[in-house]
């Protein structure tokens, strides 16, 4: 049975599962992890920097959670694998990957790397996203945002609201994406008009999300493309095991192969201070908490996946 009910998640106290995961939250905030709230987009630095939570969902729709996994939050980066799969599903792989890479680019999430053809090296920087949004049909940015808000929901299983300041404080100083936007509308990549690609961009990282949203998406994934909660087929198989694939090489940006050494799961993180971890067959796992590292990434997100991979054994390999 699963505990999710109308209004909230309830049954997360008397399992062995939540008090796991809420020791973990307790020695991760015992320990120095130094971080910073990202302030590259002014309503970003208003974010609570003690908020922590972590919630997890099996792909038999079981939740569980800890801490702060009800407090919304912006999806951000972590939008970009989910965009990627509704890209895929529509066009499928071959149209999509004669226009996004799949290598990892070994540079920062807002990097300028394009391979030699051109395209964007991988869908999870900011070059590869934009493009992936690009692919989405519809006649402009306006219809392109609802098929990703409407994806994005059946991946969450909710309705998912926009946050209306974190957008247009994200567009009125977004420079460096319409750069890159630029760069991809140059390389043949990008064949939308730029705005019809970065406002719907811009918008999907401005979708509020809590943690418990964000492991069903997960777990959405993790399940095969079939929503563990809603039962709700969102993508193909294939395409889940694709995305779970690039996210396992690309997921963490210049930080995915340290990554996959010490923790072993594929992810994703996004600047809002969540990561969305999937293992295969099991779980959605997403923790939120917005201090980040150096490399953009959750700094006690990173710590608390660390822990949970090698304490419950999620590591792949
Ligand atoms: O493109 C941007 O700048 C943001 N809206 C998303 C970037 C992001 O989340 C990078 N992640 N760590």
């Amino acid at each position: 049975s699963t505990e999710r009910q109308a209004g909230g998640v309830t049954g997360f106290t008397d399992n062995p599962v939540n008090a796991a995961m809420a020791r973990v939250l307790d020695d991760v905030r015992r320990e120095d992890h130094p971080g910073a709230v990202a302030d590259y987009i002014p309503q970003l630095a208003t974010a609570d920097p003690e908020a922590f939570g972590v919630a997890s969902v099996s792909v038999h729709g079981h939740s569980y959670g800890a801490g702060d996994y009800r407090v919304p939050f912006t999806i951000q980066s972590m939008s970009k694998p989910f965009v990627y799969a509704l890209a895929l599903e529509a066009l499928g792989v071959e149209a999509v990957c004669a226009r996004i890479g799949v290598e990892p680019s070994g540079e920062a999430f807002n990097g300028i790397s394009f391979d030699p053809s051109g395209r964007p090296e991988n869908p999870l920087i900011n070059a590869g996203a934009i493009v992936s949004t690009s692919l989405i049909p519809g006649v402009d940015g306006a219809e392109r945002f609802a098929t990703i808000r409407d994806g994005l929901s059946r991946f969450a299983g909710r309705e998912l609201e926009l946050d209306e300041a974190v957008y247009r404080s994200e567009s009125e100083t977004g420079f460096r994406n319409l750069a890159l936007a630029a760069l991809a509308r140059s390389t043949d990549a990008l064949r939308v008009p730029i705005e019809d690609a970065l406002d719907p961009y811009f918008r999907q990282c401005s979708l509020l999300v809590d943690a418990h949203d964000v492991a069903v998406m997960g777990g959405t994934l993790a399940n095969g493309g079939v929503n563990p909660v809603t039962g709700e087929r969102v993508v193909s198989t294939a395409v889940a095991q694709h995305v779970l694939s690039v996210m396992t090489g690309c997921g963490m940006y210049d930080r995915s192969g340290a990554w996959m050494v010490s923790v072993g799961i594929p992810a994703k993180s996004g600047v809002g201070g969540g990561i969305v971890a999937a293992t295969p067959g099991e779980y959605g796992i997403c923790v939120f908490s917005p201090p980040l590292d150096e490399a953009g990434n959750s700094s006690r997100g990173v710590a608390v996946l660390q822990r949970m991979s090698s304490e419950f054994g999620l590591h792949l390999l």
